[in-house]
């Protein structure tokens, strides 16, 4: 069966990329993969130094990096800060590429965004396909940004706009389609 782990780049309560990454799951699970929904809150790590290598590597770096290998699918959902990742992410995914073997080659990713504004986290997202791409991701074409996130999604947390329900059966498609090789 094929497997998958689901994550968002927001531990805030009340968050609403962690409204898209519930939505995405269960259309994941609908598609008949097998999924955990993971929480960063339950992987702190300090921010990165590598000092802290090789002697104090959090053991939350090494935990997720092995969950990277071992499932099918990646899915992030992730907002925008600044324009670019908020610090959560970043300091994750540095810690996460300094695991081995690479925690990137073997999923296929999938990213998204919901944001407050219009703009929809698309710079945000191009950043995060951009680092996992240098990482040796495989990451889906479907670029999933949602925003405003106020007028987005119904009181199920399932999206309203005709458009974004299409993007989330593509993305779906695409991450239960999409394989690596086994690699
Ligand atoms: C430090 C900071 C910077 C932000 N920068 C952006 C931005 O560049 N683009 C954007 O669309 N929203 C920006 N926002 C607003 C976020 O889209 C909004 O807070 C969103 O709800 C965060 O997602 P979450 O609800 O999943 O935590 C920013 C928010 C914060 C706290």
């Amino acid at each position: 069966m094929t497997t998958a782990i689901t994550l968002c780049g927001s531990i805030r309560k009340g968050s609403v990329n962690e409204i898209l990454r519930q939505h995405v799951s269960g259309k994941l699970r609908e598609a008949g993969v097998e999924v955990t929904d993971l929480s960063l809150a339950d992987f702190e790590m300090p921010i990165f130094n590598e000092d802290l290598e090789p002697d104090h590597v959090p053991e939350s770096a090494v935990r997720l990096a092995e969950a990277f290998r071992t499932h099918d699918i990646v899915f992030l959902a992730t907002p925008e800060y600044n324009g670019s990742l908020p610090p959560l992410v970043i300091n994750t995914l540095t810690w996460i590429s300094r695991q081995k073997p690479s925690p990137f080659r073997h999923a296929v990713f999938g990213i998204a965004g919901v944001s407050s504004g219009k703009y929809a986290t698309i710079w945000a997202q191009s950043h995060l396909r951009d680092l996992l791409t240098k990482a040796g991701a495989l990451v889906v074409p479907t670029l999933l940004g949602v925003g405003p996130a106020g007028d987005a999604f119904d009181d199920d947390g399932a999206p309203l706009e005709p458009q974004i329900k299409h993007k989330v059966t593509q993305i779906v498609k695409e991450l239960t389609m999409f394989s690596r090789g086994g690699a």
